[in-house]
């Protein structure tokens, strides 16, 4: 799992999904399974990507309370994907809770997933953090914050924004996974995202890995696509 591209599954069918996978002529990807896809097919969706050798990072954001989060976390390091999530904003207790769960959970002598933490939403703006949320303080500091609750209560890493990384990495530990979506090739489309950067800025800028989906998933030539990005972020290291 070293310094992967994990490409976001947005579709809504296991059709869409295959048809899409069949480009890459049984390459071994990492991709992101996302709650639609979870929800709507199942740990067998999960099982016929693993068949095929995929990487899983399975992006559910658990949020609720410890208890509930370690029982949630047990039955789903039973499905051996590589990464799982939870949201920060449930604390360290609920955090300490997932990690152990998926530990329990975990079949003796397999590893057990990486657990993450998303700090602030990228859909979360300043004003709505401060007037809604009600959390004081500037995004930034928020994110710092959360990051360093994140390591302290033993999880492997945050999603972030790559523009968030040269904060992160000054308050948690230079092993501490930062997994960035946000990310497009020059002259693509920011679609619904606001602050984009290239692979290339991602990897400057200290991501871990990248989370790449329209890029790639909306592509007429996705394996072009997923070569691009590849080389760029290859090319900076
Ligand atoms: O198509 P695009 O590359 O923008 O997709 C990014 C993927 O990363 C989507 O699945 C989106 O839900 C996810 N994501 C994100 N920002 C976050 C957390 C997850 O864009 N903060």
């Amino acid at each position: 799992m070293d310094r992967p591209i994990i490409v976001a599954l947005d579709f809504n069918s296991e059709e869409a999904v295959f048809s899409f996978l069949q480009h890459f002529h049984g390459k071994r990807l990492f991709v992101k399974v996302g709650m639609e896809l979870f929800y709507s097919l199942g740990p067998n969706f999960l099982e016929k990507l693993k068949d095929a050798g995929h990487h899983i990072f399975l992006d559910l954001k658990l949020h609720d309370i410890p208890n509930t989060v370690h029982h949630a976390m047990k039955v789903l390091a039973k499905q051996q994907v590589d990464i799982v999530n939870v949201h920060a904003a449930g604390g360290s207790k609920m955090m300490k809770a997932a990690r152990e769960g998926l530990e329990v959970g975990t079949p003796s002598g397999q590893k057990r997933p990486a657990l993450i933490a998303v700090t602030q939403l990228t859909s979360t703006s300043e004003t709505m953090m401060n007037s809604e949320l009600r959390i004081a303080g500037s995004l930034k500091d928020t994110v710092k914050s959360y990051a360093s609750l994140t390591e302290q209560s033993g999880l492997d890493g945050v999603v972030c924004s790559p523009l968030e990384v040269p904060l992160i990495k000054e308050v948690c530990s230079p092993s501490f996974l930062t997994v960035t979506p946000g990310i497009r090739l020059l002259g693509d489309e920011k679609g619904d995202q606001t602050r984009v950067t290239t692979p290339k800025q991602a990897r400057e800028l200290g991501s871990w890995g990248i989370v790449v989906g329209r890029t790639i998933t909306k592509s007429e030539t996705p394996v072009l696509a997923y070569e691009n990005v590849k080389k760029e972020w290859s090319e900076s290291e």
